[in-house]
């Protein structure tokens, strides 16, 4: 895995980089718009990107060059204000634009055309990623079509790479995700593909790995002797925010619970990689998944439960008899030595009272607590809070003794917050990890197909099992109780 600070030291990564050529397909989307023209922007600005770069955006879009520069102008003055501008138009014109179909061979051509134009203007073979910012539906067609047209590995001979960087979901479920998979292990070799999960590029997410396998006082502590549950809750305030078209059809379990949950648990439950390399830190993820206990129809009323907010049969594109989740609360089980026993409850939620991102580590309580005897069973054990997102951090709660004469004892918290400890260093976003770390060819937090076809093989048979279930329907503002 790299290390974060040599992504700070523009220096060091800038000279070891080839020219680059980034493709994105769906620039005119909402998610290049979001995350990726930023995440591109701060890459550049803190000199994180390659001396020599272009950017060809591709969408249906009829739009000119020229069009699609004010486009990326507005959206970096939107966030930025005006006092960014000098170095906003040397960045802009960095971009280009084809407006194209997705399924028409003629649109690769002129897209080939417009990558040789850069090549030869760079006097070199660049290196090509290609984001697929696109419905997955659009997948199968794109990667033919860039095979078909000579774009899946333009500048191998001459030492260059080609990588693609594709979005979740990666499927629809284990059968449909077999099948992608095989259609891009045939047309990509597997360092080429880069299956974002953007959750993996998060700090507080990476820190979980850093803090596990760095501390020694941990590794006695982490198993089912000591420890009784935990507790992976993704809460959102937000609903489903004029996405209606694409969540009706997939849900809270394959929006965030196949991929963002389940990797934040393999993260807490995998077994120590012993070194820190991209393959062996798939591995090990790609294992602890592959041990979750599949749920069977008989046990799945025990096992999960899903729910709907109040008012969602009426968001705009929605089925208005949709029985699609919008919450959901799977207990998890891993069948391992180190596991047996302990349930993980994964929870997620849109509409509901807070917008909370945190992993609760639970320990047994011990036989002999010098605690008071009516205190509350629960306050009464120590916890580890990873504070995924927001105020990103570690709690640590513990009892200590209160000042004076008698033995007694008050919970306290040890904390640890990014926010203060950051040096005033920006933490880079998680897309701007992503987007670096395939540049640099650093697969360590991406999905590797074995860990996308072990989530699938716990998650299909929930979706299948809890179709005849009641879906419970709650209130916007609901807070979910433990
Ligand atoms: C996305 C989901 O993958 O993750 C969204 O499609 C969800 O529905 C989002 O809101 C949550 O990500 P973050 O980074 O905002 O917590």
């Amino acid at each position: 895995m790299l290390d974060k600070t040599k992504a700070e030291d523009s220096v060091i990564s800038k000279k070891a980089l080839l020219p680059i050529s980034i493709v994105i397909f769906g620039i005119a989307g909402d998610l290049a718009k979001r995350k990726l023209i930023p995440a591109l922007w701060h890459l550049f600005i803190s000199g994180n990107l390659p001396e020599k770069f272009s950017i060809v955006g591709f969408a249906r879009r009829d739009w000119s060059n020229d069009d699609l520069k004010k486009y990326v102008a507005d959206i970096l003055k939107e966030k930025n204000g005006e006092s960014f501008s000098a170095k906003i138009k040397d960045f802009i014109n960095k971009f280009s634009y084809i407006s194209g179909d997705f399924n028409k061979e003629e649109s690769y051509r002129v897209l080939a055309e417009r990558l040789l134009e850069i090549d030869k203007k760079t006097e070199s073979c660049c290196a090509k990623l290609f984001h697929l910012s696109v419905p997955p539906e659009m997948y199968e067609t794109i990667f033919e079509q860039m095979s078909n047209g000579g774009l899946s590995d333009i500048c191998a001979s001459s030492g260059g790479w080609t990588r693609i960087l594709v979005e979740k979901p990666f499927g629809n479920d284990w059968y449909t995700a077999e099948n992608l998979d095989q259609k891009m292990g045939s047309l990509f070799k597997e360092d080429q593909i880069f299956r974002v999960d953007h959750y993996m590029g998060k700090e507080s997410v990476q820190n979980i790995l850093a803090f596990r396998f760095s501390n020694s006082f941990l590794e006695h502590l982490w198993s089912n002797k000591f420890i009784e549950k935990i507790n992976i809750r993704l809460w959102e305030k937000i609903g489903i925010e004029g996405r209606g078209a694409f969540y009706d059809q997939i849900g809270a379990l394959r929006d965030v619970g196949q991929n963002h949950i389940l990797q934040m648990l393999a993260f807490i439950a995998m077994e120590d990689p012993v070194i820190f390399e991209a393959e062996a830190i798939r591995k090990s993820r790609a294992k602890v998944l592959s041990e979750l206990k599949l749920i069977s129809k008989e046990e799945i009323s025990r096992f999960a439960s899903r729910g709907q907010y109040e008012g969602y049969l009426n968001e705009q594109s929605v089925s208005p008899d949709s029985k699609t989740e919008t919450y959901f609360r799977v207990e998890a089980r891993v069948e391992n030595e180190r596991w047996a026993g302990v349930p993980f409850y994964l929870e997620s939620g849109k509409s509901l009272g807070k917008s909370e991102v945190e992993i609760e580590i639970v320990f047994r309580k011990k036989d002999s607590c010098l605690c008071p005897l009516n205190a509350n069973e629960d306050v009464s054990k120590n916890k580890i809070f990873f504070r995924i997102q927001p105020n990103e951090g570690i709690d640590l709660s513990f009892w200590v003794k209160r000042p004076g004469f008698e033995m007694k004892l008050d919970p306290k918290m040890l904390s640890f917050s990014y926010e203060k400890n950051e040096n005033d260093k920006k933490t880079p976003d998680a897309y701007e990890r992503v987007i670096f770390d395939c540049i640099m060819g650093d697969q360590t937090l991406f999905a590797s197909t074995e860990e996308v076809l072990a989530s699938w093989k716990f998650i299909t048979p929930i979706i299948e099992n809890w179709k005849d279930l009641p879906i419970l329907k709650y209130k916007k503002g609901w807070i979910p109780e433990n």
